[in-house]
């Protein structure tokens, strides 16, 4: 980062690349005195496995270092190298990950054309004629991502319609959940209901199988869960082969912890969803900016005009998503702020602007 006296500035690149939640880095700090037991067998850890199994309903929660780490230690402990995993096109096993789900797992990737990012029950169809065929892979996981990819929400409804649907031919059902909690916020806003209940609809109660639970997204400095919702008495021993053991795990359980105590998971997510509501709303008022997918979550995906992209981009970097269609993604962060979005949609309708005064110059004779 470069270091300047002036405020520094806050992205819509990814909610990657905000800070941690200060009540968080408060529990890392406490965390850092004295001497505990390593591994996880301290307090700290049990007391953050404990609150997530708790928010979420599962049977056992197991502390990682990452998304990528979870993802891969919940397919390795469903599959053998002769099963197959079904998931979406645009689901980040199959795109972010360089490969690691297929290289740990040995599984090869089916991937589904979705629908503004999501999977019906009706995409299903056709994978159980593979079962008994020794030429075809076995199907054995439907993953899927809560929020997907392209910041839509599959509705509680909706997720238990699809999980039954993969339970009917024996699949077992992995939610990749990098953002769980913005998925929890749209429910609980949509239907009226708590957090907790919010979060138990989309996760226990559409009767998934396997959470991977994101903390580095909502305000965690480093840390995923994976939470179980059936016994898996062999995921210590593949969490270990897969290098995701953390020996100082009480530093993950603590910032668990302290997202789990009086909602704080909630309310930072609801923070993101609002700043990317209103970046939706601010940028829809630009005749040249289109928004291509529902904005559920905290991301939103525009067609912009290609000269616009790279001035705007130098303003406040953000990612291009679809480059041939001038598609980009920007997405908000728990400390995104109202201003940060005024800041930022001016910075885009600027670019926008200084590029036509350029394109009407260089057309006048
Ligand atoms: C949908 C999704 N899943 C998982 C991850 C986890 O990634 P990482 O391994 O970098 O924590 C991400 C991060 O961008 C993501 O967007």
């Amino acid at each position: 980062m470069i270091e300047s006296s002036a405020e520094p500035l806050r992205l819509f690149a990814s909610d990657n690349a905000s800070g941690v939640h200060p009540r968080i880095m408060e529990r890392i700090a406490a965390a850092n005195r004295g001497h505990c037991v390593s591994y996880g067998a301290d307090p700290l850890t049990r007391r953050g496995e404990e609150s997530i199994r708790r928010l979420t309903g599962g049977r056992t929660v197991d502390f990682l270092y990452n998304g990528t780490g979870a993802n891969i230690v919940a397919l390795g402990l469903c599959t053998r190298p002769y099963n197959s995993v079904v998931c979406s096109e645009e689901a980040h096993i199959a795109t972010d990950e360089c490969g690691a789900a297929e290289r740990f797992t040995g599984c090869k990737l089916m991937t589904v054309p979705s629908h503004h990012g999501k999977l019906v029950p009706a995409d299903l169809d056709g994978f159980a004629d593979a079962f008994g065929v020794e030429h075809h892979v076995q199907p054995a996981v439907l993953s899927v991502s809560q929020s997907t990819e392209l910041g839509t929400v599959y509705r509680p409804d909706e997720l238990l319609a699809l999980a039954r649907a993969a339970h009917a031919i024996g699949l077992t059902v992995h939610v990749d959940g990098a953002r769980i909690a913005n998925a929890a916020v749209c429910v609980a806003r949509e239907i009226g209901c708590s957090p907790r209940d919010a979060m138990h609809a989309v996760t226990r109660d559409a009767e998934i199988d396997f959470l991977s639970f994101g903390g580095t997204k909502n305000g965690a400095m480093v840390g995923e869960a994976l939470v179980s919702y059936r016994e898996t008495p062999d995921l210590k021993y593949v969490r270990k082969q897969a290098a995701q053991l953390a020996s100082k795990m009480r530093f993950i359980g603590a910032q668990f912890e302290a997202l789990a105590e009086n909602d704080l998971w909630f309310q930072n997510a609801a923070a993101s969803n609002d700043a990317a509501r209103r970046l939706a709303e601010r940028l829809d008022r630009l005749p040249e900016v289109k928004i291509v997918y529902p904005v559920d979550a905290n991301a939103v995906f525009v067609k912009m005009p290609r000269h616009a992209i790279g001035p705007a981009q130098a303003e406040r970097f953000f990612y291009v998503w679809d480059k041939e269609n001038d598609v980009v993604r920007f997405m908000a962060s728990f400390d995104s702020t109202a201003d940060d979005v005024d800041d930022f949609v001016a910075g885009i309708a600027r670019a926008i602007a200084d590029g036509d005064s350029t394109h009407a110059s260089e057309e006048t004779p």
